[in-house]
């Protein structure tokens, strides 16, 4: 059945790609910054009209909707074996400040258009079909990546954390989840936890964000490994003072702290000897940030991965002692050195890898295994789940920025592939 399904839908594939296209677009215009550029805050006025576009377009593709107390959103088509485990997809529509329209979101409307893909081809799904808006994958608000993926795989840790955290303009987490219409009843983040086992598969499409597939002329990335990403926040406080009167040997500069720390991530990195090793300073804040006054503080924050989660922490080790060192030499005080998080790699599951190869073959698509070096919410899901990622070219790797572009034929080809893979793995 599923073989002749699978053949049938070669020739017939209906795939909507203007519809998905003007979407995508549609989607982008939900931005707290002018176009190209797209900023989607968590529960910001945007990311809450957003997400009533998404679900709006579940409801419209016949998908039962779902949402839990921190805004995953859950579209569900039964199958006709609804007591099996389902087969999920999904990413997430958040944007970091002055980003693009297609990460994430091409996982989230490209699902929605699989799922109208397969209902337009007269398929029935025996497991259950799932799409997933996971809720912050990037960590602009509350700091910290993949907020409802990590909770949906039962962070403990960060469901007790939440309820001290607050954003840049002291909100709780709490107050902003139930500004946007979440968390209404009680605080209890337990109830987004996932049981193991609770989907048969996991599969997540999005654009590669890296130049490989585009230079090799390949249409499919077939992921089979996610980096390990951790991060850091660093302060350093000294006395401060006025830029003219305090003399260089009487001063603390916690600017240069800061400085003299971002260089050494940079040495830590390369000395590591992997091209696989990578370290960035993203956030670095001084105060009071007035050009006559020596910085009585600084804040950092620090991204370090590697596909080698020893090397990786290792590189965090050095970046700790580095901090106490510089702190110490400087006579500074190292006022917090904290791990936001330091997370695992996640191998992607061999029959899931399997099904997606045999979806691009049946559609005569070139592709190639690659690894992931941005994390996903697959990174979370793959501890609860089997999990596959599909990997599609995006113009020069660009990505995070405004300029990021994925061409409508390869959209297209990514949701064929994910469409014909969630058919395949919802008859297992
Ligand atoms: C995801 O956005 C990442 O930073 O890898
Ligand atoms: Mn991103
Ligand atoms: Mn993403
Ligand atoms: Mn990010």
């Amino acid at each position: 059945e599923f073989e002749s399904f699978l053949s049938t839908s070669l020739h017939s594939i209906s795939l909507d790609i203007e519809t998905l296209q003007s979407q995508i677009e549609e989607l982008s215009t939900f931005s707290d910054t002018p176009a190209p550029s797209v900023t989607r805050i968590l529960y910001s006025e945007n990311d809450v009209l957003a997400r009533r576009y998404v679900k709006n377009l579940m409801g419209l593709s016949g998908l039962s909707v779902r949402e839990d107390a921190v805004g995953n959103i859950f579209g569900r088509w039964d199958g006709y074996e609804p007591e099996l485990e389902a087969v999920a997809t999904g990413s997430h529509i958040d944007a970091i400040p002055y980003a693009g329209k297609y990460d994430g979101v091409v996982g989230v409307l490209g699902a929605i258009e699989a799922i109208n893909v397969l209902r337009r081809s007269g398929f029935k799904p025996k497991r259950s079909l799932e799409v997933i808006l996971f809720t912050s994958e990037e960590p602009t608000r509350f700091g910290i990546g993949c907020l409802g993926s990590r909770l949906m795989a039962g962070s403990e840790q960060l469901a007790n954390s939440l309820k001290e955290t607050v954003d840049s303009q002291n909100m709780s987490f709490f107050d902003a989840a139930r500004s946007a219409g979440y968390a209404k009843d009680n605080e209890d983040l337990s109830t987004v936890f996932l049981k193991k086992g609770s989907y048969s598969a996991f599969v997540e499409l999005h654009i590669e964000q890296g130049p490989i597939l585009e230079e090799e002329g390949v249409s499919i990335g077939i992921v089979t490994a996610i980096a390990a990403p951790a991060s850091m926040e660093v302060e350093f406080e000294g006395n401060g003072g006025h830029a003219g009167a305090v003399l260089m040997p009487y001063r603390n500069d916690a600017g240069l702290g800061a400085a003299e720390l971002a260089l050494a991530v940079e040495k830590y990195v390369l000395e590591s000897g992997s091209i696989d090793t990578v370290g960035t300073v993203g956030i670095l804040e001084l105060h009071p940030g007035a050009i006559n006054s020596i910085p009585s503080k600084s804040h950092l924050k620090i991204d370090t991965r590697d596909i080698d989660e020893k090397r990786r922490n290792t590189v965090v080790e050095k970046i700790h002692q580095s901090a106490v060192t510089i702190a110490k030499n400087r006579r500074l005080s190292l006022t917090e050195f904290k791990i936001i998080n330091q997370d695992p790699p996640a191998l992607s599951d061999k029959s899931i890898i399997r099904a997606m190869e045999i979806a691009t073959q049946e559609l005569n698509l070139t592709h190639k295994s690659m690894i992931s070096r941005a994390y996903h919410d697959s990174l979370f899901m793959a501890r609860i789940s089997p999990m596959g990622m599909i990997f599609i070219p995006c113009y020069k790797g660009y990505s995070h920025k405004p300029e990021e572009y994925a061409s409508s034929g390869d959209i297209a080809n990514g949701v064929k592939v994910l469409a014909l893979t969630l058919a395949k793995l919802s008859q297992d």
